[in-house]
């Protein structure tokens, strides 16, 4: 079959990577792609979110499924957008309906959903514009840190954590006064969750699902969890305190209601489902959801998905996904990301790369990398994944780090330190 990748990142390498195993894929396009996707695919100069391109381009070439990468073009409603289409509505999108991303594009539907299924998450209330006095007396009522987010899409960086009340009450006012634009009109103050995170990933074809293996990853910009949030700088697969009976109860207390309650409330849910948890005394809490697959999660979790996911994609598509198999491969996975010097700030882009074809015992993703001149040079805030296997932790961050040693461009920066806290 001819299967169609929107998406440019390291995931959407990662998950091309993956798809062009499959024996079922006769042909995989990504749109629009990078560097990297072009060799495991034909990349597609059509943004993921022109869907009228996309829409003419799966025509025109007999495309057989669509899949999904980032939260945009869902949240946009891309699922819709194909199936309202005639000439499109017979092709299967791997991604969540515009109602059902709707889990991601607003934090108060999320928190709502949440309360409605009894799902555990942090207490929270929210507010806008004409409610502000009422926001700034709860706060005055909870203790530090205090937790503020933006209700809508914020590319990541729409949740502040403050350490004293002024600044909490400084930050409300102006997040409300459109801080984030049209985003923060509404903003959410939770109850602040101590705990390690991790992140668990469900595929569901709305009645089934099947869990993914989990990974952590490390947000910020500085060794020792120091610094500004960042879009992920590695992520590790297994997570140690994600035991089988941990994995019990988010399967049951989380994952379980989740996927009944999107049904009970009629949202066309046929995708990937990111579980943003936090283990508080042993117990999972979920922080956040995401409609899509993690970044830089998916460069382990592909490592370690031992299965046909293309198959997986099919039983999503056909609603059968229970008369699929789920097989892990049982090593370590890790991923480093190597970024610009200066991101997640400014930072220059159009540095050559070299030392990709050095590297060995890694699998390399590309995230912010394009072709340039015959060369491949970088393109973004990070830029390369290097994903390793071990037969533990340690063998894959060795193996990881050797390799990151190779690959060179102008102010590289990547954290050491990525699964070490574990
Ligand atoms: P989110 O975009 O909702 O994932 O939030 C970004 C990050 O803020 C999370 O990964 C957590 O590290 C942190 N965070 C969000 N909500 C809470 C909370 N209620 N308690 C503690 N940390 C939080
Ligand atoms: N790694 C976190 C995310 O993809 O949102």
């Amino acid at each position: 079959m001819k299967v169609l990748l929107l998406g440019n990142g390291g995931r959407e390498h990662a998950l091309a990577w993956k798809i062009a195993q499959s024996s079922k894929v006769e042909k995989l396009f990504i749109a629009p792609g990078n560097a990297g996707t072009q060799n495991v695919g034909e990349n597609v100069d059509i943004k993921a979110d022109d869907f009228e391109a996309l829409k003419n381009f799966v025509v025109e070439n007999g495309v057989d499924m669509v899949i999904v990468g980032p939260e945009d073009p869902l949240v946009k409603g891309v699922y819709d957008d194909f199936k309202n289409d005639e000439r499109t509505n017979n092709i299967p999108v791997i991604g969540p309906s515009k109602a059902g991303a709707v889990l991601e594009g607003s934090k108060d539907f999320a928190k709502q959903f949440m309360k409605r299924h009894n799902i555990p998450t942090a207490k929270y209330e929210t507010f806008d514009g004409t409610t502000v006095e009422e926001g700034l007396k709860l706060l005055e009522t909870l203790k530090a840190p205090y937790v503020l987010k933006a209700d809508g899409l914020c590319a990541g960086k729409g949740v502040l954590i403050l350490p004293t009340l002024e600044e909490a009450k400084k930050e409300f006012k102006e997040m409300l006064g459109g801080m984030f634009g049209n985003a923060s009109a509404r903003v959410v103050i939770e109850e602040f969750l101590s705990g390690i995170e991790c992140s668990v990933f469900a595929l569901t074809d709305g009645k089934n699902y099947k869990i993914l293996p989990e990974a952590k990853d490390y947000k910020r910009i500085g060794e020792h969890d120091t610094g500004l949030n960042t879009g992920g700088m590695g992520s590790v697969s297994p997570v140690p305190f994600a035991t089988k009976e941990w994995m019990q109860k988010v399967e049951d207390r989380i994952i379980r209601p989740t996927v009944e309650g999107l049904a009970e409330e009629n949202i066309e849910y046929k995708g990937f489902i990111f579980f943003g948890l936090i283990n508080v005394e042993g117990e999972p809490m979920v922080i956040e959801y995401n409609c899509r697959m993690g970044d830089p999660e998916t460069e382990t979790v592909m490592l370690r998905l031992k299965s046909d996911i293309v198959d997986l994609f099919e039983g999503v598509a056909e609603g059968n996904l229970d008369k699929r198999d789920i097989e892990f491969d049982e090593r370590a996975a890790v991923c480093v990301m190597l970024v610009s010097g200066g991101y997640p700030q400014t930072y220059a882009k159009g540095y050559e790369i070299t030392g990709l074809d050095k590297i060995e015992d890694s699998v390399v993703f590309h995230a912010g990398t394009k072709m340039q001149d015959g060369k491949v040079v970088t393109n973004g805030g990070r830029v390369i994944a290097v994903s390793s296997y071990g037969k533990d932790k340690s063998e894959a961050l060795q193996n990881s780090f050797t390799q990151a040693q190779k690959i060179e461009f102008t102010d590289k920066y990547f954290r050491r330190d990525i699964g070490q806290d574990l």
